[in-house]
């Protein structure tokens, strides 16, 4: 049985996700002197030392000592790391992989049979309001599926789907901040077409996406609703969504989001 204040949890990888999810688990209430990582420059071991507290290990402590294992490095530097990981790690353990793309058999395969869960997380993850989507294999206890949902909790929000479903969840919250980042480059865009200075345009364009998004985080009212109550028959809103309609806006949408979709299915 693992509890988050109290499990013995090994990093491998702290770079921009890696401490991004350490902060969350340790405002989740993870005690800092049952953290050990592994991380490859020394000057990036000291100063994670010095920020929280933790102890540097090399990888195969990290896997005989470990009940729980985060797996946080770039897809393509894994393949090793698992053979360091496989002929020690705690056959108790839970190893919850970070990792785009990279299948939960991919960790079967090499560690055999082992507790493994899959998040996927995004980068809004970085300032603790993100979305992580995460699959379990069969093996996951639900002490153990406690643990990652609570920890998550204190980097956003987290749902779990079948494993079928990550590329699709991918390509709607993974990819879902860059669609958004484009939309407000396509309204800047728009506003300075009608004379607004950039610096301006951004401001009213960054500024309303932020209330649109409180609007809908905290009204209760689906998207559909508030956009109804913006919009009067034949009003300047109304003008505006009608060429959105007219040049199919939803098929548009959700053919990038499926062609994102196969892209990740296709880096698998
Ligand atoms: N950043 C995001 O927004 C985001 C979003 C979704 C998913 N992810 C996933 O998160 C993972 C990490 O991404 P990141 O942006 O955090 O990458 P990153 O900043 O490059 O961090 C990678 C970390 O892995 C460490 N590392 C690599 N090989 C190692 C080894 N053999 N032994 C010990 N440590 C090793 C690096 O150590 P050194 O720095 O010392 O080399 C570094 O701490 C990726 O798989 C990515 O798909 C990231």
């Amino acid at each position: 049985m693992i509890e988050i204040g109290s499990a013995k949890v090994g990093f491998i990888g702290v770079g921009n996700m890696g401490e991004a999810l350490l902060v969350a688990l340790i405002k989740a209430g993870a005690d800092t002197s049952k953290i050990s990582f592994a991380v490859r420059r020394p000057e990036r071991r000291a100063e994670l030392v010095a920020r929280y507290g933790i102890t540097p290990a090399t990888i195969e402590e990290l896997a005989a000592t470990s009940e729980v294992l985060m797996i946080i490095v770039k897809p393509q530097d894994v393949a090793p790391i698992l053979s360091q990981v496989a002929p020690l790690l705690n056959p108790d353990a839970l190893v919850i992989s970070f990792l785009a793309g990279k299948k939960i058999a991919t960790f079967e395969e090499a560690l055999g049979q082992v507790a493994v869960a899959r998040v996927m997380p995004n980068t809004p993850t970085l300032l603790g309001v993100g979305m992580s989507i995460l699959s379990c294999n069969a093996l996951v206890r639900d002490d153990q599926r406690e643990f990652v949902t609570g920890f998550l909790r204190a980097a956003g929000k987290s749902v779990e789907v079948a494993e079928e479903l990550q590329d699709a969840a991918t390509a709607t919250s993974g990819s879902g901040p860059a669609y958004f980042f484009a939309f407000v480059e396509a309204m800047v865009s728009g506003a300075v077409a009608m004379g607004i200075s950039e610096e301006m345009a951004t401001t009213l364009v960054v500024q309303t996406i932020v209330g649109a998004a409180k609007m809908l985080d905290e009204s209760g009212k689906s998207a559909t609703v508030l956009r109804e109550n913006v919009t009067s028959p034949k009003g300047v809103t109304y003008e505006g969504l009608k060429i959105f309609n007219e040049g199919d806006l939803p098929g548009l949408v959700a053919k990038a989001m499926k062609a994102a979709a196969d892209r990740s299915r296709d880096m698998a």
